[in-house]
């Protein structure tokens, strides 16, 4: 197979320098194989998320799951975007994402939002360590989630997460989202975002 090839069926990053194999093959899978995930996997996954750096080792991440065939998982569903529900509603793990939005002084914890973001970093790599995907989603009511699950205010949902182990039958998705899920993944040049000793607009 030719690299080209190679890179568009698994999905593999064309990166411009070497980087780690797993980072490399990581993509968010909007169809996965059926199967649940495995409880080990699930504590795993979490306890990567445990192990993140975080501002003052205040670990503010908090998570809420639910499991396909579940109450949980139904309701996350119901919280999704329409465009979201379509594809995720068959996921069998959801997962809201969740931070605690203050210091214990009452003041605003500006990097509640940067320190869950690290932990579902490590989360994502872990799965990608077992095989499993992870597809993060904004597009989700938070606050119908906040209320149906009785998130006091004092947190705040942040996204969603359809998780499953990657293998999923790409021809069952429909047409729009199957070109997207082969399609070549693309990211701006490291020149555009990297400004060596000075700002560059
Ligand atoms: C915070 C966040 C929110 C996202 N929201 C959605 C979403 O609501 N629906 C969706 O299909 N994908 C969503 N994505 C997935 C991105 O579209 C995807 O990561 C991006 O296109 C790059 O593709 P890749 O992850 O396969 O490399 C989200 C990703 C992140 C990190």
């Amino acid at each position: 197979m030719k690299r080209g090839e190679q890179i568009r069926l698994e999905n593999i990053a064309d990166t411009e320098y070497e980087i780690f194999a797993l980072l490399k093959q990581r993509y968010s899978p909007r169809i996965f194989k059926e199967d649940m995930l495995s409880e080990t996997h699930i504590h795993q996954l979490f306890e990567a998320a445990r192990w993140a750096a975080s501002s003052n080792n205040l670990q503010p991440w908090r998570f809420i799951y639910g499991e396909r065939g579940s109450d949980a998982h139904k309701k996350i569903c119901d919280c999704l975007s329409d465009f979201n529900k379509d594809w995720a509603d068959t996921a069998p793990l959801l997962i809201l994402t969740v931070y605690k939005k203050h210091l214990e002084d009452g003041s605003e914890n500006f990097h509640a939002l940067y320190d869950l973001g690290l932990s579902l970093g490590n989360m994502t790599v872990q799965g990608q360590y077992l095989g499993i995907g992870l597809h993060h989603m904004a597009g989700l009511d938070w606050q119908e989630a906040q209320n149906i699950f009785h998130v006091p205010n004092e947190f705040h949902i942040a996204s969603a997460i359809a998780i499953g182990y990657y293998g999923g039958d790409s021809s069952q998705l429909p047409e729009d989202l199957k070109e997207q899920e082969t399609a070549q993944r693309e990211r701006m040049p490291l020149s555009s975002f990297t400004f060596n000793g000075k700002w560059r607009a």
